[in-house]
């Protein structure tokens, strides 16, 4: 597994759709394939393409204990929706225990080294978890969502966890994956209509409907650092 990988791989399947790619790759990687999904709007179209198409890939989330409850009811709608599980990965009680008695339940408010602690805990170490013994982490990363993520390739070498990152709507647009999750009635976070836009943990997360900047709404107090970790 390595960089040289991926780009064979960005080759291979440049032209291919979702759900043939996605059987391909489990015909070559069997069970070492994980999607990890938020229930964002570019997760939903993943998880559709998934589980509508009866492909065997695990589906986890993090769930950080700080969530909003309109995530929790588009977790529970799309299980229930396909009959299908998904995994979940807590943060390990201990370190949320120490970490809160030792800076209360807002320490993430206080400075980036606090925010990153947190991330740190509630969902680096549980993606950790997650993603042993997996050679490809489906993500529902997307280019214009950031200056970070607009150079990235539909597979890339991720040295943090080293696996390769398969990340198939790269290219799309958001009007793509709305049209998209419209047509195919796949379950949505009911705070989209309320002017957010990437949703993250709850007091990490703000509405922003006047700004183009999709990322706005994270960590909307620290002027940069708008990465927790998973994706840096
Ligand atoms: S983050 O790094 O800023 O939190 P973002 O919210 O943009 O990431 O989501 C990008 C991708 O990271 C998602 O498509 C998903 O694959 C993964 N991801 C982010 N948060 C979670 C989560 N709580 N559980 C599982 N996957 C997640
Ligand atoms: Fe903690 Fe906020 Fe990071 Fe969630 S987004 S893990 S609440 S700092």
């Amino acid at each position: 597994m390595s960089v040289v990988l991926a780009s064979e791989l960005s080759a291979k399947y440049a032209q291919w759709g979702i759900s043939d790619t996605l059987t391909d790759l489990v015909r070559n990687f069997g069970d070492r394939i994980a999607f990890s999904s938020s229930f964002g709007q570019e997760d939903q179209v993943i998880t559709h393409e998934i589980f509508a198409n009866n492909i065997p890939i695990r589906v986890f989330t993090l769930d950080t204990g700080r969530l909003f409850q309109e995530t929790y009811d588009v977790f529970a709608s799309t299980s229930d929706k396909y009959g299908k599980r998904i995994e979940v990965y807590f943060p390990e009680a201990k370190s949320v225990e120490a970490m809160v008695q030792a800076k209360g339940p807002n320490s993430f408010y206080f400075s980036v080294e606090n925010r990153k602690e947190c991330c740190n805990i509630r969902k680096i170490e549980p993606l950790e978890r997650a993603l042993q013994g997996a050679s490809i982490w489906i993500t529902g990363l997307r280019g214009s969502q950031s200056a970070n993520r607009s150079s990235m390739a539909l597979f890339e070498w991720d040295e943090r966890f080293k696996l390769v990152k398969y990340n198939p709507l790269i290219r799309w647009s958001l009007e793509e994956v709305v049209q998209y999750l419209e047509a195919y009635n796949v379950p949505q976070n009911a705070l989209h209509k309320k002017g957010f836009v990437s949703i993250g943990c709850a007091p990490c997360t703000i509405a922003t409907p006047d700004t183009d900047d999709i990322r706005a709404g994270r960590w909307w107090w620290e002027q940069s650092h708008k990465e927790c970790g998973l994706h840096s």
